[in-house]
């Protein structure tokens, strides 16, 4: 049988406010993980301070994620940052179609889409994120809102690069609101996406593909979340800003990986 690796990944969005706070939360995770593998481990911190966490994670099992690129490889796209950029700055990861993105700032499938590409072309592990809001879900369309965004997402990919892609499954309405998904409820989207992505991409890959958790994790409701079949991590954003949450997150993977 196949084990997938639970994988935890930190989301710190537009946080901390100085490169001095997010080196020392980069430390304090990095001394809290240590050596240990049994859990895959990521931080997605903001754009600027990338080179300054990446020299914290040095030598660490630790990766590190951009929370956002542009698909082009360069040009004139003011703010934007390039996948090659990212790599440059130590990442080994880009966090891709946050709801914040979609919803905030209107970013489409399609982006995503093009964003993915290229970051696979570049050698980055992409976190793909989709989920639906409070409103589809009253009305019955989580399902198809997240076959839409899987498709237009992962269109054109080939099983060996979706391989490399983690998804991470957010509803939108558990975001940052304290109001979690039951486990139930995240495991059922969670064995509908695999079967959604066996349909598409083949049974093998289906069983390799990561798909993370996200939506108000906590130390105290990680483990029962993490212990779903079909859950194999989580994208933490609240509580990766504080290392002992983070770390009680990246505790309950352990355990939930050692019963695996
Ligand atoms: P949250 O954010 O853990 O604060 O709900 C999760 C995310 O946005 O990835």
């Amino acid at each position: 049988m196949l084990t997938r690796k639970i994988f935890i990944a930190g989301n710190w969005k537009m946080n901390p406010g100085t490169s001095e706070q997010a080196k020392a939360l980069a430390k304090a995770v990095r001394e809290g993980v240590g050596s240990a593998s049994e859990v895959e481990v990521a931080l997605g911190a903001p754009a600027i301070f990338l080179s300054a966490v990446s020299e914290s994670l040095n030598d660490s099992p630790i990766g590190l994620a951009g929370q956002n690129m542009h698909w082009a490889k360069d040009g004139a796209y003011t703010g934007e940052t390039s996948a090659s950029m990212l790599l440059d700055s130590g990442c080994t990861h880009v966090i891709l179609g946050h709801s914040e993105r979609r919803h905030g700032m209107g970013e489409t499938d399609e982006q995503v889409n093009r964003k993915l590409k290229s970051a696979l072309e570049a050698g980055l592990y992409p976190i793909v994120c989709i989920g639906e809001t409070l409103e589809e879900r009253e009305s019955d369309r989580t399902e198809s809102v997240v076959a839409g965004q899987l498709t237009g997402s992962l269109a054109g990919l080939s099983p060996e690069e979706m391989n490399k892609v983690v998804l991470a499954y957010e509803p939108v309405w558990a975001i940052g609101t304290g109001r979690t998904a039951t486990p139930g409820q995240a495991q059922d989207v969670h064995a509908f996406i695999r079967r959604t992505l066996a349909a598409r991409f083949g049974e093998k890959t289906a069983l390799i593909v990561k798909i993370q958790y996200g939506g108000s994790v906590k130390p105290d409701n990680a483990e029962e979340l993490l212990g779903c079949p079909d859950i194999d991590g989580a994208l933490v954003g609240g509580a990766s800003l504080k290392a002992s949450d983070f770390l009680g997150i990246i505790e309950a993977g352990r355990k939930v990986s050692v019963a695996r």
